[in-house]
């Protein structure tokens, strides 16, 4: 059983300092690009929040867009411009610098879009014509001005398009590596493209990415997962998966745990490094209100899948102390144990699990504003003087 603060070689090549994840949160400090074809781009303030967090044993990075037809959500960076690439080379290099290792998370939004954030005011995509009714997004509204929108009807992609978008993983992936990221992550979880190819009652599709055989539901992310991996090696991997999660307005499916074990099994066998779990999300989309559901995904379940995955698990959801982390990862069910929010005001979280120096909590009102600095990058480490007084 590991120790919280063990090293490990993920995939076999990466190594981890600690078995503390930073996981990917939205926190839409992005600046605009010149041309629209930009989309937006991280910049010197978002490397210097990243490096700050450089002690954890793996940075997951905010979510990224693949092209611009996965830009679902006001103010998330991507990895398909040159600006974008560049962008991201800061953050990268801030990270090393600072002696981190950092994932890029990869999405398509699918039919959790809205046309106001599209090229040409062009509707969502989708995996079918089906809209994920009473699901929202942060786009603008009729006056322009950005606030939460329910998500319009998608258009369904025609089965070209579907081929042709594992080719557009692919050159995200190549992308990221171009700039220095040490692995990606595909984020096929929480009702996205990905995860609406695989839910079996949401896919209505016939042909051979539809829903009516577990091949056929699994192929995109397959397709997507063999590309992602010919860019960056074996290893270097991750995939995120939610099942029974509900955001995104995803349709309960009765082939859950069925397709769930047969995608463990298929990502071990491609050579991914980890599998990331998380709680399922309250189902409203307004990111000020989603809280993780504390529910843990069944033990015996999660037992089963690793015996079918030689890779690593990621447990994500709610953590925010070192004694639930550790009795976590004292079940042997998981390897890895992210903590989201207690980052945004600890860059040092992991020198304050190890000393037991009291975390710093941040105001909500600051996770996603434009106010730059303000609740971002001002959080200082723990002081040491403090340390040592509070230890005397
Ligand atoms: C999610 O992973 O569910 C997610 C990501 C980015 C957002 C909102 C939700 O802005």
């Amino acid at each position: 059983m590991a120790d919280l603060f063990e090293t490990q070689l993920l995939g076999g090549t990466v190594p981890l300092k600690n078995r503390i994840v930073m996981p990917p949160m939205t926190r839409t400090r992005t600046s605009e690009g010149d041309l629209p074809t930009d989309g937006d781009l991280p910049n010197e303030m978002i490397a210097t929040y990243y490096g700050q967090r450089a002690s954890a044993g793996l940075i997951i990075s905010e979510v990224n867009d693949v092209d611009q037809s996965s830009h679902g959500y006001a103010r998330i960076p991507g990895i398909h411009s040159e600006a974008q690439m560049q962008g991201w080379r800061l953050v990268t290099d801030e990270v090393h610098r600072h002696g981190g290792t950092i994932f890029m998370q990869l999405w398509h939004v699918g039919r959790l879009g809205h046309s106001s954030l599209l090229p040409n005011g062009q509707a969502p995509v989708g995996v079918t014509g089906e809209r994920a009714a009473g699901s929202e997004v942060f786009a603008h509204g009729p006056d322009g001005r950005l606030r939460f929108m329910s998500v319009e009807t998608p258009r369904p992609l025609s089965t070209d398009e579907v081929s042709a978008m594992v080719g557009t993983f692919a050159k995200a992936a190549a992308n990221a590596r171009e700039v220095g990221f040490d692995g990606v992550e595909l984020h096929a979880a929480n009702g996205y493209l990905i995860e609406q190819f695989m839910n079996s009652v949401l896919n209505t599709r016939t042909d051979r990415y539809g829903g009516g055989s577990m091949e056929d539901r699994t192929r995109f992310l397959m397709e997507v997962v063999d590309a992602v991996v010919a860019e960056f090696g074996p290893g270097r991997v991750g995939v995120r998966l939610s099942p029974f999660g509900k955001y995104g307005s995803m349709p309960a499916d009765p082939l859950t745990e069925e397709t769930f074990l047969y995608v463990v099994e298929q990502l071990g066998r491609r050579g991914v490094a980890y599998i990331h779990l998380l709680y399922e999300l309250l189902p409203e989309g307004n990111m000020e209100a989603a809280e993780f559901k504390p529910r843990y995904l069944d033990h015996a379940l999660l037992a089963k899948a690793r015996a079918v995955f030689p890779g690593a698990f990621i447990w994500c959801g709610g953590f925010n102390d070192r004694e639930r982390a550790q009795a976590s990862l004292d079940t042997g069910l998981v390897d890895l144990i992210a903590f989201g929010r207690p980052y945004i005001a600890n860059p040092d979280l992991v020198e304050r699990l190890k000393h037991g120096w009291p975390l710093a909590v941040a105001d909500r009102s600051t996770y996603y504003t434009r106010r730059g600095e303000v609740g971002f990058t001002d959080f200082p480490a723990y002081p040491i003087g403090s340390a040592a007084r509070d230890a005397a």
